[in-house]
């Protein structure tokens, strides 16, 4: 597991953007299958993606799906496709049919079996479980990701792709990408910055938390950590 720590939270972000660029390049006739996880981490990212690195991105060779989605509609200041879309994609020239996302707005098990669906037809199987190319995870200071929390660890076994969770502080409902097709995923990429981070890094990292980041982190060999000094830990 590699991790690799930059200056700032806005390096980070250009590390990843790079990494991804680079990524492709390597495989200049393949389509990317990448999966966008939300929260507030990735903005930075998505601003910079679009403002600096747009010439640099082949867009017609990349799908952009979502790790996961809060039962909102995407005019909600919660969703994180609304969020995406807002910052990064609406200025990007990406085809809308190469962008699958997840109906928030819709009836949460129906979505989540309609969304599995949709991700089986587009994406590549292996073991049975769809390949994404990259899987892009944040870490709540909780110790989750995607939007499996913990107590909810049932859902890295979970024999679905996506399935319904539910933010146990707002109650708030999630459709989640679940363990097992994380865990298939060519390139795991953790994106982490901010001090309030710092600790649960660490606990990640050193496998002392037992959460469904932690869990992620140890159980596939294709994981990197880009984070910052910020969330650093010594
Ligand atoms: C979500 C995310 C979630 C996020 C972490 C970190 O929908 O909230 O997918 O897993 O990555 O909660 O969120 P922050 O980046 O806001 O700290």
């Amino acid at each position: 597991m590699k991790l690799t720590v930059y200056p700032s939270a806005i390096e980070t972000s250009r590390a990843v953007i790079l990494h991804l660029i680079k990524l492709m390049s390597k495989e200049p006739e393949k389509v990317f299958h990448i999966a966008l996880s939300g929260g507030s981490t990735p903005s930075l990212m998505f601003e910079l993606w679009a403002n600096e690195y747009a010439d640099a991105t082949s867009w017609r060779r990349i799908r952009f799906y979502w790790v996961d989605e809060r039962c909102v509609p995407p005019e909600h200041s919660d969703s994180n496709y609304g969020v995406a879309n807002r910052i990064f994609l609406k200025h990007v020239p990406v085809a809308c049919t190469d962008v699958f996302r997840i109906h928030g707005e819709d009836e949460p098990v129906k979505e989540a079996l309609r969304y599995s669906k949709i991700v089986e037809k587009n994406v590549m199987s292996r073991n049975s479980w769809p390949e994404f190319d990259v899987v892009l995870l944040g870490i709540g200071e909780d110790g989750h990701t995607s939007s499996i929390f913990p107590g909810q660890e049932e859902l890295l076994a979970s024999k679905q792709i996506y399935a319904v969770s539910r933010n146990p502080g707002s109650g708030q409902e999630r459709i989640a990408l679940t363990g097992l097709p994380i865990l298939n995923a060519r390139h795991i990429i953790f994106l982490v910055t901010g001090k309030n981070k710092a600790e649960i890094v660490k606990k990640v990292y050193q496998q002392s938390s037992t959460g469904p980041a932690a869990y992620i982190a140890h159980h596939s060999e294709n994981v990197e950590f880009f984070i910052d000094e910020d969330s650093r830990f010594d």
